[in-house]
């Protein structure tokens, strides 16, 4: 019967009520990551936890009956704001914050608090109590976070910058290669009438004086006739030099009458043997400078073959399409060196201004090498 007594005695409600308390004041006291205590009515200090402890930096006999703005900065203070959050706890029920608050060595700390008004059965406000959270590393991670993310930002930013930058010189350079040509296909052009015309048209006055000497007292003058004989070579020298910087039929009858005269002169000096073949049969006129590129491509194909093919033998093959023309030259002699694996000699001005030539026209080079 003794048993009974004993647990009838522990099971009595106030007994039960007291020991909970116990366990609840021991589970509050223990919670290190949460400063939790109590303030009387006027903000005073009433419990401490370890968590407050270790927050605050204040012992609970340091502290306990000290008035809660302490935690607060100076401004906070100054304007009243720890008592305006107290009136708001109490008139809200609940008062949460989160705000720079104050250690008792004077650093300050980022504080995520929430105040709640205690009152009794009878609604008397018997004090409040006071939840804080040190918020210092995640905002010190939030504000980390929003800075790298400021400087990916600023980043991209300017590498979007710079990749616009680059696409602009790239083009302005493309405008002012293009103008280069142009400007290069001009000068020919007007170095080529200025051979064909004025030094040309000299050297026919010359021929003409020359030979009307010829006809008279000085008939058979030796020096006369070697006069004469170097006055035609030099014309035909001038005229070649002329039609080879511009030829004159690609202006005036087109690109297949000047590629005719051009291959003819080549094939007579017995630089190369060209075969060409081109479709359709009555070729059409292009425009000025498609022909132009056309036609300096073709001859800088066929000056490279003449001096690094090693063969004489060439082929040619134009073809106009509906919107495009394809162009074909090819060699039967040693082949180009791989450009592509640097094992050969770098692309000269020939082929990249071969290259540039046709990027102007929206076309495309290629450089292959047949095995
Ligand atoms: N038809 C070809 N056969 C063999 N090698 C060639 C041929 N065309 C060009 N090459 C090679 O490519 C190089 C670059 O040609 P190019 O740009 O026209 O410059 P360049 O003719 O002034 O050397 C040449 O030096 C030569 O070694
Ligand atoms: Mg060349």
């Amino acid at each position: 019967m003794l048993s009974t007594d004993v647990q009838a005695k522990e099971e009595h409600p106030e007994h039960r009520l007291k020991q909970s308390d116990e366990i609840f004041r021991l589970l509050v006291d223990s919670v290190k990551d949460y400063a939790i205590f109590l303030l009387d009515p006027d903000g005073n200090v009433a419990t401490w936890n370890q968590g407050a402890e270790r927050i605050k930096g204040y012992a609970a006999n340091e502290i306990i009956g000290q008035h809660f703005s302490r935690f607060y900065p100076k401004e906070a203070r100054e304007s009243h704001w720890p008592e305006r959050e107290l009136e708001f706890a109490t008139k809200e029920g609940r008062f949460v914050d989160e705000g720079l608050r104050v250690r008792k060595d004077g650093s300050s700390f980022w504080a995520y608090v929430v105040i709640t008004p205690l009152r009794d059965q009878n609604g008397v406000l018997r004090g409040f109590s006071k939840v804080t959270r040190d918020l210092t590393e995640r905002r010190m991670l939030e504000e980390r976070t929003r800075q790298l993310n400021r400087e990916l930002r600023g980043r991209v930013t300017e590498l979007l910058e710079s990749q616009r930058l680059v696409e602009l010189r790239t083009l302005e350079l493309q405008k002012l290669s293009g103008e280069l040509l142009r400007v290069q296909d001009e000068e020919r052009r007007r170095m080529a009438r200025t051979l064909h015309d004025e030094l040309g048209q000299e050297l026919v006055a010359l021929k003409l004086e020359l030979d009307s000497a010829t006809g008279s007292e000085f008939k058979g003058n030796r020096n006369l006739i070697q006069a004469t004989e170097l006055a035609s070579s030099a014309l035909q020298k001038v005229r070649n030099m002329s039609y080879l910087l511009h030829p004159p039929l690609l202006d005036e009858s087109g690109l297949l009458p000047a590629l005719h005269w051009y291959f003819e002169g080549l094939q007579s000096r017995g630089q190369l043997r060209i075969t060409f073949e081109y479709r359709p049969i009555l070729f059409p006129r292009l425009p000025r400078e498609i022909e132009t590129a056309i036609f300096r491509v073709i001859q800088e194909s066929l000056t490279n073959i003449y001096r690094h093919a090693e063969t004489q033998d060439a082929r040619i093959e134009l073809i106009q399409e509906t919107d495009f023309v394809t162009l074909r030259v090819r060699d039967f002699g040693r082949g180009i060196p791989d450009l592509k694996f640097g094992t050969g000699i770098a692309p000269g001005v020939g082929i990249s201004g071969m290259k540039e030539r046709v990027k102007q026209l929206n076309g495309e080079l290629r450089i292959s090498r047949a095995e």
